[in-house]
């Protein structure tokens, strides 16, 4: 079976490739109502766009084409596709290292499934990070449906490299980073994390990052057992993001340090609604949403092309060379990664709570268009617009 789609009811599959005419997705499973636009995708993906200091230099305008399932501005109950060009696009680069795979990178699995003959080996081909794109644009489709049942993500870069936000993270403190170059999730970090970006840069080096993720408003009960547990969707969902290497909820990896009797949670009655009190496996047990924030980690690998050379293969003559991998890199996969981590929380978010019958899989009242419209311009107006990611 090929993985190019995720999601039982509201289901997604992209296409295109980094090089290639445009990167797109087809959604299906969307209520009929909907009110969508080409500015409301377009408002997410400026927060993974490319071009400022701190990400890759290809400068990609990033502006979606909705090309089916909208009509008079309202979704049709049919499938959707949308489709961002890709205009600035340099393959030259990629010509010389067709021959020297990187060795971090997706290249030499990729040849040796498909074959050297039929590989893309233009910045990534099907690999590359450019594909999230068409992650993002849905994850717009799916934040403006969670808007019906009140939920919310948002995420941050919580430690890059060495690097570490040790205070507690709010869910306000998450959706401000949007306004910071880094996505830092405190204010303060961003001048440290610049520092560091800085003279990452300068070493022709890159770095990794952790990036914290908090939903509030998810309601109990989301999570199929005993395989589609929202943990096992979540998990699979964030280690299908190219350059992610790890997922963790709750305490995570903490929690398997400790005894029982630390992280022992208790039940409490709040505003008359019984709730755990420290929520430490991070608004999740059994596989199932218990009404409690959801917290989870994703750890980005440090991005694997970079300046400095490498050592590799000649697949014509198979002897060891070094190589320069030349081409436009984030130094810190994380600071975009975040804009993909939080499409893909709400895309499972919204396939789960479909599947519990919180969202009409086939059409939307009248009523519940005005709570949408409503809740999205409040949600754009607290997400930074005029955010300096050039400086
Ligand atoms: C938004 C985003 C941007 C990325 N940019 C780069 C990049 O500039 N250079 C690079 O080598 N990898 C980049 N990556 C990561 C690679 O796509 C990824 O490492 C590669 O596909 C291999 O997959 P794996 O790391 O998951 O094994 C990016 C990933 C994302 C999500």
């Amino acid at each position: 079976m090929p993985g190019n789609s995720f999601g039982k009811i509201f289901r997604i599959t992209t296409f295109g490739e980094s090089h290639g005419s445009a990167i797109g997705v087809i959604i299906d499973g969307v209520p009929a109502g909907l009110p969508l636009s080409e500015e409301d995708i377009n408002f997410e993906l400026q927060f993974r766009k490319p071009g400022s200091l701190y990400t890759s230099p290809r400068k990609e305008e990033d502006i979606a084409k909705i090309l089916s399932g909208v009509f008079n501005g309202k979704t049709i109950g049919a499938p959707i596709t949308i489709v961002v060009e890709n205009r600035d696009v340099v393959s030259k680069h990629y010509e010389e290292l067709k021959f020297t795979p990187r060795p971090n990178h997706a290249d030499m699995a990729y040849i040796s499934k498909y074959g050297f003959e039929n590989w893309d080996y233009r910045g990534g081909g099907r690999a590359s990070g450019r594909e999230t794109v068409a992650r993002v644009a849905a994850g717009a489709v799916a934040k403006k449906l969670l808007m019906l049942i009140g939920t919310q993500v948002a995420a941050c870069v919580e430690s890059m490299g060495e690097e570490v936000v040790s205070n507690s993270i709010s869910f306000e403190d998450a959706l401000a980073s949007r306004c910071l170059t880094t996505r830092a999730c405190k204010k303060e970090y961003d001048s440290r994390f610049r520092a560091l970006l800085d003279h990452v840069i300068e070493e022709g080096d890159s770095v990794g990052a952790i990036v914290r993720v908090i939903g509030i408003g998810i309601p109990r009960g989301l999570g199929e057992p005993v395989f589609d547990k929202i943990k096992a969707d979540l998990a699979k969902a964030m280690l299908s993001i190219p350059g992610v290497i790890g997922f963790e909820i709750g305490l995570g990896f903490k929690a398997a340090l400790e005894r029982g009797s630390k992280l022992m949670d208790e039940l409490i009655v709040r505003n008359g609604e019984i709730h755990w009190k420290y929520n430490f496996y991070g608004g999740v047990l059994g596989g199932i949403t218990i009404g409690e924030p959801l917290l989870f980690r994703v750890a980005f690998k440090p991005t694997s092309s970079i300046r400095k050379p490498m050592k590799t293969i000649d697949l014509r003559t198979l002897k060891e060379v070094e190589i320069v991998v030349r081409g436009r890199h984030d130094p810190c996969i994380g600071i975009r990664g975040a804009a993909v981590v939080e499409a893909m929380t709400a895309i499972v978010l919204v396939d789960h709570a479909m599947r519990a019958g919180l969202i009409s899989t086939v059409r939307i009242s009248q009523r519940d268009v005005e709570a949408i419209n409503e809740g999205w311009e409040r949600y754009k107006r607290n997400a930074c617009l005029g955010r300096d990611i050039n400086s």
